[in-house]
């Protein structure tokens, strides 16, 4: 992928954090999801006190993008810390890895992880979720 489309999607994924809601862990995640056709869709973290309702940024792009018929994805940039300080990169939790895995080739798909602009990593999902079950497995 071209360097300014990674930095858009990262000055996309780091505009994201101001919505977080994070009343309980105060860990801001951002993320920006590359469809095929082009289009970025955004989320971030989503908090709830009953706690396990949460929603991490991940999924909530994927969620928004796939509730909006599209399914064909490229990329996603994630970027999160505490207080929405971006030192470590915030890598994607097991269920967000899952997510990606339904509609993703993890071969080809992206995650990009970054602290700021210039500062990232490119994995492939396969990377990040080695052996994955997903739909193929069904066949
Ligand atoms: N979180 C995400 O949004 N994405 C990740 O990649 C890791 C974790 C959120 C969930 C929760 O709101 C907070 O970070 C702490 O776990």
């Amino acid at each position: 992928m071209e360097k300014h489309l990674i930095e858009k999607l990262i000055e996309t994924a780091m505009e994201q954090l101001k919505f977080s809601y994070t009343p309980y862990s105060g860990f801001k995640v951002g993320a920006a999801l590359l469809a095929k056709d082009g289009t970025i869709y955004t989320g971030c973290n989503i908090e709830n006190a009953a706690y396990t309702p949460t929603n991490c940024a991940e999924r909530t792009a994927f969620f928004k993008a796939v509730s909006e018929g599209v399914r064909e994805f490229e990329a996603i940039c994630v970027v999160g810390g505490k207080d929405g300080i971006l030192t470590e990169y915030a890598v994607p939790c097991g269920v967000c890895r899952q997510v990606m895995m339904e509609f993703c080739d993890p071969e080809r798909f992206q995650v990009i992880l970054a602290t700021d602009r210039e500062h990232y990593d490119v994995y492939t999902l396969k990377e990040l979720l080695p052996l994955g079950f997903g739909p193929a497995n069904l066949k």
